[in-house]
């Protein structure tokens, strides 16, 4: 077999074979295929797309390149959830202790965050103490005992996902429908849970800006799951303002305490509700959604949850007094307001643009070696559809370095639209892809 064929097979529109999707990730995964032969083949892709077929087998052949957690010995269904990332959401945080809190495992590996939006490790790690990188054993044994640990994904898992993430990322490759679902699917397969939800973000804050293309990944993504055994669901949810008020690594963990406690804002709290309702019927332990979202509405409200959270942390290392002293998390040294430059309706809060003013602040990473300040990050006081005068405060900025405060600022405000009409509500789960 040569490389060159498989460039030429795909360029011209044709199928590739089980085989030849083998040989083009384990050749590249071992250094034998350059990159710049799978940079053309990436573009290749890019135009041509691939079929259901091949998209199941670079999925399973970038699984196939590294380790599979194994997470046979935990008693039941075990179910992970991911979301194609947005700004402000930090529903891991509230979702993988409130379903333990059900009764179902959840072994949940996660990333940090690059670019706008942020990652939950990250957010984690912003409690002093915290350790997300945990050996296999103590990982599964922490499931074991508490049903839920949520840690650092290793090198080990689909190493050739994480090298063709980092060429597509330089070839102009990277928003290719069955490139990204066979990339997230790889990683979600290889962490080895038995059912995956997932949350597919639509709107101006996620990889997909519009309903088509997140129908179109969400469709994919769940096919490739039940393609190799794996129950998966997918929820596409709407990504046109940050979720929740918070964006920044502590705020958001602050927020997500106050959400665990019951009293989260009103989107936040409802979209965990409908993951968590998805997640509890895939771990079998409930039939019907209403009873699903009652339990977990109980389980927030008696303080099961926030128990459940408080012993994740003590498990892994955190400073559990912080959780009931949030003014002990860390805490920026100045608070700047942000005006409203306009009188009106709010009619469209600019997601990426909200994320990219807290990545100025230094709560985001441009490169992946950048440091993050755990403290910074943006508070909206004003969301969609809230009528505001000029000069109100629309938002806080927690800043540390003051540097590039004036840009940050002038993206956030940039980033509020007005209108004289109040605008119409958009729903924020849009549609269920089973
Ligand atoms: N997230 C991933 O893990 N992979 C992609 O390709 C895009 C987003």
């Amino acid at each position: 077999m040569r490389m060159y064929d498989l460039i030429v097979k795909k360029r011209s529109g044709y199928e590739l074979t089980h085989e030849e999707i083998n040989y083009l990730i384990h050749g590249y995964t071992n250094d034998n295929i350059p990159d710049y032969q799978v940079a053309a083949f990436l573009m290749a892709v890019f135009f041509h797309g691939l079929t259901p077929r091949e998209t199941s087998d670079l999925t399973m052949a970038m699984v196939n390149s590294g380790d599979m957690v194994d997470l046979s010995s935990i008693a039941g269904i075990k179910v992970d959830k991911h979301s194609t990332g947005g700004v402000g959401d930090k529903t891991t945080l509230i979702l993988a202790p409130l379903v333990a809190a059900a009764g179902v495992p959840v072994a949940k590996m996660s990333g940090r965050g690059l670019g706008h939006t942020g990652g939950t490790i990250d957010k984690l790690e912003s409690i002093p103490g915290f350790k997300a990188s945990v050996s296999t054993n103590k990982f599964l044994k922490q499931v074991k005992d508490i049903k839920v640990a949520v840690a650092a994904q290793t090198g080990h898992l689909a190493p050739a996902d994480k090298k063709l993430y980092a060429l597509r990322d330089v070839t102009a490759t990277v928003d290719s429908i069955p490139l990204i679902a066979s990339s997230v699917m790889s990683k979600k397969i290889a962490s080895g849970a038995d059912a995956i939800v997932l949350d597919v973000k639509v709107g101006s804050g996620a990889f997909m800006r519009t309903l088509a293309d997140a129908r179109a990944l969400a469709r994919s993504m769940v096919e490739i799951g039940r393609a190799v055994g794996r129950k998966t669901t997918a929820v596409i949810t709407n990504m046109d303002q940050p979720l929740g008020n918070t964006v920044g690594n502590a705020l958001e963990v602050r927020e997500a305490i106050k959400t665990l406690n019951g009293k989260g804002p009103q989107d936040l709290h409802y979209l965990c509700l409908e993951l968590g309702s998805r997640m509890l019927l895939a771990g079998g332990v409930i039939t019907s959604s209403d009873d699903a979202s009652g339990l977990l509405q109980n389980l927030l409200t008696s303080g099961k949850a926030m128990e459940k959270f408080t012993e994740m942390v003590r498990f892994q290392g955190g400073d559990i007094t912080v959780l009931s002293n949030l003014n002990n998390l860390p805490r920026a040294n100045n608070f700047y307001p942000v005006k409203s430059p306009e009188s009106g309706y709010i009619s469209a809060i600019d997601a990426e643009s909200v994320g990219r003013s807290a990545m100025l602040l230094g709560a985001g990473r441009h490169a992946k070696e950048d440091f993050i300040d755990p403290a910074v990050g943006i508070v909206l006081e004003k969301k969609l559809g809230d009528n505001v005068h000029k000069g109100e405060t629309l938002a806080h900025l927690h800043v540390n370095d003051t540097k590039m405060l004036p840009e940050a600022e002038k993206l956030l405000t940039m980033s509020y639209k007005f209108s004289a009409q109040s605008p119409e509500k958009i729903p924020l789960i849009i549609e269920y892809i089973d």
